[in-house]
């Protein structure tokens, strides 16, 4: 067994950690042997900004991930936070002698002159993504090598990150006695890991919607074609709800996960909380009225990515034909309903497929990057490895959370009043949700909804 490739994702998130160890058996299939996860340290907007916690964090999730395997890990593949990064899409032509077949070195030759374009000093390439080729004006060609022809074109996504962040990512990771094997785009990873055999035809939205940021990845035919982050996440919705309802972060995670839904229209018409605030003062709010208060801050999300891609591919009904959603965030009930409304496109959540092993510790959506990484590894091309499309064990549905319950005393700051969060049934008859389309900054429509309490 020990024989065995073994190839660890590393994934450094704005909220958590995660080491994810994978075993290559010799047919290509993976198990999972090992995980480890920690809260992130030391580490902001996806850049590491205190060295010493940041590297203690990877160590500690790196040693829990091995306890768990038995296997000490010597080398890494790390994810890289899209913010940092800067993608373009370059075209590269080779010229073909009359009468040969194009070899390998052509299409070398072709990727080549593709990445041979001017970037900024201070961007180290990450990713040289070839798309499909094009042989003589014949285009969606997969691999040209063996064809005829005179002239080769190819698309080559390119990926490049910031030198400084990267640089201060590989010193916490050898700090950390370990070695970077490579880095990949969030947004690959996660993607690997969740695609599905039937979109590997089509045009895809990936979108990981994690605990600080949002990354999207275009997967076009199983080729990551554009990426991008938004610089919001769950974090985002867990401080909207803190600072309206007046309690501690905490407090407001918790009634995120339990109660909390994207869309009005899903909550539970028959819940309301009573919620005292740090000032002392008391308030129902019905589920209705929760959801109200975190609607629009996905919406905002999810009018970000319609923006950027209606920006460099189109409009994004015309540029994909689906739409998954994937990390911790999209576990939000509702949240697949509002991304089908705002993209009018079929939207699934999606979670790692196509492993074995420790499937019910990684099947959350929230290790599809941690588990894309070791895919990843295994042909490093970018590509999800057709090995997790032969045998598909069905994974166990990720185990539901299990927060502290939110009745009883808040866990805040030592406030004279300690805030407070309680169930009382029924609710209230739910107000109806107004129509009209949010104007204006977010604040203030959220001062429109709840001027009573801010
Ligand atoms: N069941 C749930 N319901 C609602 N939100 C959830 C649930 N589980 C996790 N989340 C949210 O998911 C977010 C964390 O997601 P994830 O673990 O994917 O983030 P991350 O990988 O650390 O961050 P990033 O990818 O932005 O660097 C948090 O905001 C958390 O509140
Ligand atoms: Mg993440």
């Amino acid at each position: 067994m020990k024989d065995n490739p073994i190839i660890v994702g590393l994934d450094i998130g704005t909220t958590k950690i995660t080491t994810v160890i994978g075993e290559v058996a010799p047919n290509g299939t993976v198990d999972i042997i090992g995980e480890g996860s920690v809260p992130s340290e030391g580490m902001k907007r996806g850049a590491v900004v205190n060295l010493e916690r940041a590297t203690q964090a990877i160590r500690q999730s790196v040693q829990n991930a091995e306890r768990v395997s038995g296997v000490r890990v010597q080398t890494v593949f790390v994810s890289v936070a899209g913010n940092h990064a800067k993608a373009i899409t370059s075209h590269g032509l080779a010229a073909i002698r009359r009468n040969q077949e194009i070899t390998q070195a052509d299409v070398d030759r072709a990727i080549e002159n593709a990445r041979a374009v001017p970037l900024d000093p201070n961007l180290e390439i990450i990713h040289t993504l070839p798309q499909e080729y094009v042989v003589d004006g014949q285009e969606g060609i997969k691999n040209p090598v063996g064809m005829h022809g005179v002239r080769l074109e190819v698309d080559v996504h390119i990926v490049a990150g910031t030198a400084g962040p990267l640089l201060n990512l590989r010193r916490c990771v050898q700090e950390a006695g370990l070695k970077v094997e490579g880095f990949v785009l969030q947004a690959l990873a996660s993607g690997l890991a969740t695609l599905e055999a039937a979109e590997q035809a089509q045009t895809v939205i990936v979108i990981d919607m994690g605990g600080g940021t949002t990354d999207v990845g275009v997967f076009k035919r199983g080729n990551l074609a554009h990426s991008a982050v938004i610089p919001i996440g769950g974090e985002h919705v867990t401080n909207d709800l803190a600072q309206i309802l007046k309690i501690p972060h905490e407090e407001a995670e918790n009634v995120k996960h339990r109660y909390g839904a994207a869309v009005p229209e899903l909550a539970d018409p028959d819940l309301t909380l009573e919620i005292t605030s740090a000032n002392g003062a008391t308030h129902a709010i019905s589920a209705f009225e929760l959801s109200r208060i975190i609607k629009p801050r996905l919406a905002e999300i999810f009018g970000m990515i319609r923006d950027e891609i209606d920006q460099a591919l189109g409009p994004v009904e015309l540029v994909a034909q689906g739409v998954v959603l994937t990390g911790g965030a999209s576990l939000l009930r509702g949240t697949p309903e509002l991304a089908r409304d705002r993209f009018r496109l079929p939207v699934r959540l999606g979670r790692p497929r196509g492993i074995g092993g420790l499937t019910d510790i990684v099947s959350g959506p929230a290790h599809s990057t941690g588990v894309g990484l070791v895919l990843y590894g295994i042909g490093q091309d970018g590509k999800v490895p057709l090995s997790v499309f032969r045998d598909e064990p069905e994974l166990a549905p990720a185990p539901a959370p299990a927060p502290a319950p939110t009745s009883g005393k808040g866990s805040g700051p030592q406030a004279a009043v300690q805030p407070e969060v309680t169930v009382v049934t029924p609710a209230p008859a739910p107000a109806p949700e107004p129509q009209k389309k949010d104007k204006g900054s977010f604040m203030e429509r959220m001062k429109g909804i709840f001027k009573d309490w801010l």
